[in-house]
């Protein structure tokens, strides 16, 4: 039996194991996906033990995604983001990627929602904000960070200066939201609260709008945006792609992505 699993604190309310374990249920693959909780300070030993014990695989979540970097060989991606997400103990060295990365960027393709050449708009320069804006500038969009700390985003813009990244205050939004085609919230703000990061007037029919909130899944701005005529995609997409593509990564097999989804949405 292959053992996975989520490594954060906290992760007993995580909807990652009923989500990974409808897949191998379908798939008839013989696994377990279990949550735990490593003490921060023995987050190395975590790791080694985990791969000397024959773990195929973990998650990892708040507050662990940018320590755990230094326990891993990184991936590319996972590397210029400064934050893993899943690592895979089949090679040697364990090897830590960026699936969050994939989860935005699998979110709107699954929407139809074109990316390459797109104006965007993050909201948001935390860790979530820092997936959002690398997946979408390397994806080929022109990526603005707007930010309630304004040197937060200065800072990720600078960092990301490669890749075209501008950065600025929330009045940003004023100027950047009517003229673009996409926009992902990557701030909490709407989390189990009727509030958006965003003013509804700035929103309109020729936008695509990512929520990272999936709880509730139909945030104000959610609501907002649809209101404007806008494509809407929930939190919920976020969350599924970026297991599906641990879930591949891990297994090599293409994952049952509506299984996943079903499974997930009947815990939200
Ligand atoms: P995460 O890893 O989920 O992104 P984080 O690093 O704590 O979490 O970042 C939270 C993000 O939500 C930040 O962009 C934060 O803005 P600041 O950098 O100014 O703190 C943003 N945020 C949280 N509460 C907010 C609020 N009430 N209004 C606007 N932005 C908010």
């Amino acid at each position: 039996m292959h053992v996975y699993g989520l490594v954060g604190s906290p992760v007993e309310h995580s909807l990652s194991p009923p989500m990974h374990e409808a897949a191998y249920e379908e798939l008839g693959v013989d696994a377990r996906y279990v949550t735990l909780e490593p003490d921060s300070a023995r987050l190395g030993e975590a790791i080694a033990g985990a791969d000397a014990l024959g773990v195929a695989g973990l998650n990892v979540t708040v507050p662990f995604k940018q320590d755990v970097l230094a326990h891993v060989d990184p991936s590319p991606t996972a590397e210029a983001v400064g934050a893993v997400n899943t690592i895979d103990f089949g090679p040697a060295t364990p090897v830590g990627y960026n699936t969050d990365v994939d989860g935005v960027t699998r979110a709107l393709e699954h929407h139809d929602v074109p990316i390459d050449g797109e104006s965007a708009v993050v909201v948001g320069a935390g860790g979530a904000g820092r997936g959002a804006a690398y997946a979408l500038a390397d994806a080929g969009a022109d990526v603005h960070v707007a930010n309630r700390t304004v040197e937060r985003a200065g800072a990720l813009a600078a960092e990301f200066a490669d890749l075209g990244v501008s950065g600025d205050g929330l009045d940003s939004l004023d100027e950047r939201v009517p003229t673009a085609d996409l926009l992902v919230n990557a701030t909490s703000v709407g989390m189990e609260e009727d509030a958006t990061p965003v003013p509804a007037e700035l929103l309109h029919d020729g936008l695509a709008v990512l929520d990272a909130v999936y709880a509730p899944l139909e945030t104000r701005l959610l609501r907002d945006a649809a209101a404007a005529g806008a494509t809407t995609v929930d939190g919920a997409w976020m969350l599924l792609y970026q297991g599906v593509e641990a879930f591949e990564r891990w297994t090599a097999k293409p994952a049952p992505v509506d299984v996943m989804n079903d499974a997930l949405r009947h815990e939200l």
